[in-house]
């Protein structure tokens, strides 16, 4: 059987994966699968372990089972293989531990029993973080926490400042800050280190990123999917705190730093903290003028009918929060003073799609005539997803006689078709980063912190103003407050390309 798609890796150290939350939608959608894929690669070396971790009382072959419909489920079919799926099936082990009472873990730290110093240690807490502090300590009663070993936390870290800065000091208090992973898993996703590349392996753009040169910037994560099953979670969540702390502005961050010295260890982290903390907090009016909040009525989304967000279950009747997001912030730093960086995302809308819009300034004087055409402003647009590509729109002359016609056309750098590979899913990059020991695509607790404190003037702001979402029919593009947000700018979002959805 032929594989082309995967690129082979060497081996990194052996590990043991110990996956809290084992039976979870992360875990079975996201981690096993990242896992196999791994192995596939041929990066998991020999004697490496997953040990699945869950309240519920199921034995190693229940577990088992259940792991290989998962991966069978959430694998592409050509990458599926009877062989090295048995092969990963047996690194998979499964102990029922509840983390709120002692139950279970002398079962879990005998399955630690001779395994020294050898694997690399990780601990995987794929639970509600009001679970990460109860976790750590009980790994530290059962004798598991080495000094080589290291936690991977899930987002989110908190619901607002002072709840990270919390779940940051009892973790803290177990791991030293070098052995704890937050995970952002938009980090991981290819075209998302692909910004890295484009702005510092190429000397074209860094001299035009800024102010003077830049007119306004937009970052769009669309989703097309509701709540799926996540109500509880999501009700206290919403929009803001699910995307906008973490994976928005984990982006904003990447447009908008400094070049760090290096991609070693903290150079990139300081970068990004270094942005967090120049955003212009935003006052109970900014937040009336800056930021719209939206929350999906029924409709339709890619030809099916689809429920109001409020008649999803676990959703309380009258829920007040919010499922889409815009907003306008600032950097206030030198390279970015009174540059807007529009963001918007939000659920149930016409597309999954997620882009970033460098939109550049118009030139100073035209030497066309007025029959040449409209004259478009040159814009980058780094597609992180699908169809993952940077497009570089430009005006050109229109072939033929008959005169100077001007248009804009795009060059166009599709990773699909220049590359060919398969993308790694964002998690199989930083499950691997963490065995290797490399923390550059992880948050820092202060960068969290920093996130946090940003994102809570908004929802300090949303709550002294009684602020309630509007609401928006699925399958658009969001209450059309958002449109306006942008247009009261003399600017548009960007929709060419994408499906339309009337008002
Ligand atoms: C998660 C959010 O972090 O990211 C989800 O909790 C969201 O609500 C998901 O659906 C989106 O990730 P992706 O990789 O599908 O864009």
């Amino acid at each position: 059987m032929s594989h082309p798609r995967i690129v082979a890796a060497p081996p990194l150290p052996a590990f043991d994966y110990t996956v809290f939350g084992g039976t979870g939608d992360l875990a079975l959608r996201k981690l096993l699968p990242a896992l196999y894929l791994r192995d596939r690669a041929g990066q998991v070396a020999a004697g490496s372990r997953i040990i699945a971790v869950s309240r519920s009382a199921l034995d190693p072959a229940e577990y088992r089972a259940k792991a290989d419909a998962a991966v069978r489920r959430h694998v592409a079919a050509d990458e599926l293989d009877e062989e090295l799926i048995a092969r990963f099936l047996e690194r998979l082990d499964y102990v029922s531990v509840d983390a709120t009472s002692s139950e279970g873990w002398s079962d879990l730290a005998g399955r630690f029993e001779g395994r020294g110093d050898g694997p690399v240690r990780i601990f995987y807490l794929a639970t509600s973080p009001s679970l990460f502090g109860p976790i750590c300590d009980r790994l530290k009663g059962a004798g598991l926490v080495t000094p080589a070993a290291r936690v991977v936390l899930e987002k989110p870290i908190g619901r607002d400042l002072d709840s990270a800065r919390a779940i940051n000091a009892q973790v803290g208090a177990v791991f030293a800050e070098s052995q704890i992973y937050r995970i952002d898993h938009y980090l991981g996703k290819e075209t998302v280190q692909n910004l890295l590349a484009l702005r510092f392996a190429n000397s074209l753009f860094e001299p035009l990123w800024n102010a003077n040169h830049i007119d306004h910037v937009q970052i769009t994560v669309a989703e097309t999917v509701g709540v799926e099953g996540r109500g509880d979670y999501y009700d206290h969540s919403g929009a803001l705190r699910d995307m906008v702390q973490n994976h928005l502005l984990q982006l904003v961050c990447l447009v908008g730093m400094e070049s760090p010295v290096s991609l070693a260890q903290e150079a990139v982290r300081d970068e990004k903290l270094k942005v967090l903390r120049s955003l212009k907090p935003m006052g109970v009016e900014d937040v009336g003028a800056c930021t719209v909040r939206g929350q999906y009525r029924a409709g339709a989304v890619t030809g099916g009918a689809v429920p109001a967000y409020a008649d999803e279950p676990g959703i309380p009747a009258g829920s007040g929060t919010e499922t889409f997001v815009a907003l306008k912030l600032e950097i206030a730093n030198w390279r970015w003073a009174g540059v807007p960086f529009y963001l918007r995302t939000g659920k149930r809308l016409p597309a999954k799609m997620s882009e970033i819009v460098i939109q550049f300034r118009p030139i100073p004087h035209s030497i066309f005539p007025q029959s040449a055409g409209e004259l478009q402003a040159n814009r980058l647009i780094v597609r992180l997803q699908p169809d993952e590509s940077i497009r570089l729109h430009l005006m050109a002359k229109e072939p033929g006689p008959g005169g100077m016609r001007l248009r804009q056309a795009p060059l166009n750098l599709s990773f699909a078709e220049t590359f060919g590979s398969r993308f790694p899913d964002a998690y199989e990059r930083l499950l691997m980063d963490v065995v290797r020991g490399n923390p550059t695509l992880f948050m820092r607790r202060d960068e969290v912190e920093a996130a946090w404190a940003w994102a809570e003037t908004i929802l300090e702001g949303w709550k002294s103003r009684r602020d309630q979402p509007k609401p928006y029919i699925s399958g658009t593009w969001g209450p059309s407050q958002a449109i306006a947000l942008i247009e009261r700018d003399g600017r548009t979002w960007h929709e060419d390309e994408l499906p339309n959805a009337a008002f």
